[in-house]
């Protein structure tokens, strides 16, 4: 499908299904899921979205995924998830290229806007044109759901309203709420979108 150049493909992955193992592989490497699980993820894969796509080298080898759905409820606009680029792989320039590769190919299919939702890769997205929105929702394959910041302030009323019922407990003795910030631990998501030129 696309050529990047002559050492880097990126392709379809229901256009090549014999990749689907070391796909499986490489994404099982960085977030471990059953292989059950993880087929149904892939297989899902199509020329109308979702749609996977990954990058190969000249000896076929799965060096990096991204999965590409449309977002229903928003025109012309997908949303990508599951960016990874092989661990040995890394800082090579190869993420960009594969990001570069999912927007030429959307973009082909009349897409103008890209989002994405991730946690502690903002600065990857940030060097490749990514901007940070407004939160919205994603909720389940092709049916990712817009929000804007009015939404989500209705939500978290709504959801403080639901958790108010009673007091809450008391504190266990000598309990210390964990320092994530010390563990390097990032608990926020961060919503990102690019508009495609
Ligand atoms: C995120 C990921 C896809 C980036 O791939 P990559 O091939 O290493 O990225 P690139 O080499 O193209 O990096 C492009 C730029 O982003 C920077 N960058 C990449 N990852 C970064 C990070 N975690 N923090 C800060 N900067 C980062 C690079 O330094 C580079 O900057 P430069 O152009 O100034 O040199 C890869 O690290 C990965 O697979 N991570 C694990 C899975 C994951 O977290 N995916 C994201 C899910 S939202």
């Amino acid at each position: 499908m696309t050529t990047i150049d002559k050492e880097y493909r990126i392709l379809p992955l229901h256009k090549r299904p014999d990749l689907i193992p070391d796909c499986c592989a490489l994404l099982n490497s960085e977030w471990p899921r059953s292989e059950t699980a993880r087929l149904k993820f892939l297989n899902i894969s199509c020329d109308e979205f979702p749609t996977c796509l990954v990058l190969i080298d000249k000896n076929d080898r799965v060096l990096g995924h991204c999965k590409i759905s449309l977002i229903s409820r928003l025109r012309h606009s997908c949303f990508i998830q599951s960016v990874i680029i092989d661990y040995q792989c890394r800082s090579q320039g190869l993420g960009s290229r594969l990001l570069r590769g999912a927007e030429g190919y959307v973009s082909k299919k009349g897409i103008k806007n890209v989002y994405l939702i991730t946690k502690g890769q903002e600065v990857f997205y940030l060097k490749n044109g990514y901007k940070i929105c407004d939160p919205f929702k994603a909720s389940g394959i092709n049916d990712v759901v817009y929000s804007n910041a009015a939404f989500t302030k209705a939500k978290l009323k709504e959801k403080s309203m639901q958790c108010s019922c009673g007091p809450p407990p008391p504190p266990m003795p000598n309990f210390q709420m964990p320092k994530f910030y010390d563990l390097g631990v990032i608990t926020h998501r961060t919503h990102m979108v690019k508009k495609l030129s």
